[in-house]
């Protein structure tokens, strides 16, 4: 299937100059959607996978449906002050200033397995800052996978020490 041309170029969204990649036309139709899911786990087994990570909010909306094909638990990785719980929190660079993002302490065990999932791999540092947040708290990443990567913006060498997928490159 051709998942690029179920991707629309918004210009100036969210801001003028940038060229957003909008992935809900690939959301509305049924096949694309499902095949996209079967194609970010095509190198992964059902038992392989403990947890599926996403992150807020993007994150939220294969990680759920790819966690339930791997018979696997979902974990979410929130922006601060979300999460009700105790929470660990790690903090990365922006173009301008630092973000936050926040796992709950008991998300994870130690030893177990992780698939991280996001919609998109851009500079890195949301993935980077998953990374450490797993990293802390004892779990092992099996793959970092991304239904698109905006390979010019180098987010994969952030994370070179991790596998990583992309359905989509650009
Ligand atoms: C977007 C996207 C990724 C992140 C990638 O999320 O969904 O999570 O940026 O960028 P990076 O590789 O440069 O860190 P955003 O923070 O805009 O929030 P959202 O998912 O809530 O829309
Ligand atoms: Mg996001």
């Amino acid at each position: 299937m051709d998942f690029k041309s179920y991707i629309r170029d918004v210009p100036d969204f969210p801001k003028p100059g940038i060229l957003f990649k909008d992935i809900t036309p690939l959301l509305q139709d049924y096949r694309a959607l499902h095949s996209a899911a079967d194609n970010l786990l095509k190198d992964l087994e059902v038992g392989g996978i403990d947890k599926v990570v996403g992150m807020e909010s993007r994150g939220f909306i294969f990680g759920p449906m790819l966690a339930d094909r791997l018979e696997a638990g979902f974990v979410p990785i929130r922006k601060p002050g979300k999460l009700p719980y105790k929470t660990l929190s790690e903090s990365y660079d922006l173009e301008y200033g630092t973000d936050t993002l926040e796992i709950h302490v008991d998300g994870i065990a130690k030893g177990d397995r992780i698939l991280i999932h996001d919609d998109v791999l851009a500079t890195g540092g949301t993935a980077l800052a998953t990374t450490k947040l797993i990293e802390k708290l004892g779990g092992l990443i099996i793959q970092c996978n991304f239904l698109i990567e905006l390979s010019f913006l180098k987010g994969r060498e952030k994370i070179k020490s991790h596998e990583v997928k992309a359905l989509i490159t650009y």
